[in-house]
This record gives structure tokens, C-alpha cells and sequence, in this order.
């Protein structure tokens, strides 16, 4: 069985598809034995119904440290799913290969620091692009710039607006997701 430490900031509908993946065995062989949010949230409620182990460490002095002294050593992957704070070149070289992140566009374009959330969404707008989607990969010390192992696009519609494009960007996030979390643990 293997050891699953995830990070988030908000709602944690991907934690949620996370957990519901693990139950129904869609992400095989592995227990989600923490989740960490580096503010209030409401997906710490969704871990703590699922009676998986919570912690709120918030940003500001010494987060890196407090982070990487919460995280077991028997961790085999650190998902972050809708995570927003920027982690520590050494953080991430530690974890380098097993720790991976979900992006709401279609990396390498929309990625790197500021970029998140609707700030995405409203600049894929902005650019007229044609397709959007999500990208996971792995997490290194460049922003949003490691390995990819798995994108969903979709065509971006005239009438789309930043809320519509978050929609569908959470529906390909629910799809590829587990499937590259699965991939990464059993391959
Ligand atoms: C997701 O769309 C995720 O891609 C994004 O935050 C959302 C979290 O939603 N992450 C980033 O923007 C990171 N740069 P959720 O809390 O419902 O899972």
C-alpha cells in the first residue's frame, strides 16, 4: 500500500475525486494518510468525513520548514491538488519525482507565477485561444515547468467566460487526475 500526502487551498472537489477514485479503485493500492492546506478551507471538511488526517499550516514564517517536518518520510507522492502557495527550491528538490501538481490550462502555455485559478481562465480568454484544458505533471523548482504526464483539452467555445472554462477545465481534471496519480504510483 502506498502513502499519499495531498496539499490544498480551497474547495477540494479534485481531493474529493481523489478520495472517491481510492474508494471505487480507480487509483489502486494506496491511502491518502494526510492532507495539508496552507489556509481555512473547505476541503479540509471533505478529508475529515473521509476521517483522513488534517493540518493547516499557513504561510509566513518558516511554512517550508513546518511543511517539510508535517510530511511522513514513508510518503511515496505529494499530490497537490489546487495547492496556491509557491514551495521552496529544496522542498521541491527533495521530493523531486514524487510529488506532482494539477495545472488548469494547457501547459507550457498559462503557466508560472500569478497563474492560477481565474487569472488562467480569464488569460486564455484574453489570448482568443482555440483549446484549453489541464495538465499534470511533476513538480519541480520552476513554476508549473516539470515533466508532464497527462493533458485533457477541450475547444474553447465563443461564448465561453472564465467561470464556463473553470467548469470544463474541473471536468477534465476529474478525468486525468486519478488516472495520472494511478499511473504514477503502479507503473
Ligand atoms: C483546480 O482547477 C486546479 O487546477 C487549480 O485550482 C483548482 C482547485 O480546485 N490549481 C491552480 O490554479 C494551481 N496553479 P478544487 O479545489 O475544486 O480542486
Amino acid at each position: 500500500m502506498k502513502n499519499l500526502v495531498i496539499l490544498i487551498s480551497g474547495s477540494g472537489t479534485n481531493l474529493q475525486r481523489i478520495i472517491d477514485c481510492i474508494d471505487n479503485g480507480e487509483i489502486r493500492n494506496v491511502k491518502v494518510n494526510l492532507v495539508i492546506a496552507d489556509r481555512e478551507c473547505f476541503g479540509l471538511e471533505r478529508a475529515e468525513k473521509h476521517n483522513i488526517q488534517t493540518q493547516i499550516i499557513k504561510r509566513g514564517k518558516d511554512f517550508s520548514e513546518k511543511l517539510e517536518n508535517a510530511i511522513p518520510e514513508n510518503t511515496d507522492l505529494i499530490v497537490l491538488a489546487g495547492f496556491l502557495s509557491i514551495l521552496k527550491p529544496e522542498f521541491c528538490k527533495k521530493w523531486e519525482g514524487k510529488m506532482i501538481n494539477i495545472h488548469p490550462a494547457l501547459l507550457p502555455k498559462f503557466g508560472g507565477k500569478g497563474m492560477w485559478g481565474h487569472h488562467v481562465h480569464n488569460a486564455v480568454i484574453e489570448a482568443e485561444e482555440k483549446e484549453s484544458g489541464a495538465t499534470v505533471h511533476f513538480v519541480t523548482s520552476g513554476i508549473d515547468e516539470g515533466e508532464i504526464i497527462l493533458q485533457g483539452k477541450f475547444d474553447v467555445e465563443e461564448n465561453d467566460t472564465a467561470e464556463t472554462l473553470a467548469q470544463k477545465v474541473h471536468q477534465i481534471e476529474y478525468d486525468i487526475f486519478p488516472k495520472a496519480i494511478d499511473l504514477v504510483l503502479n507503473k
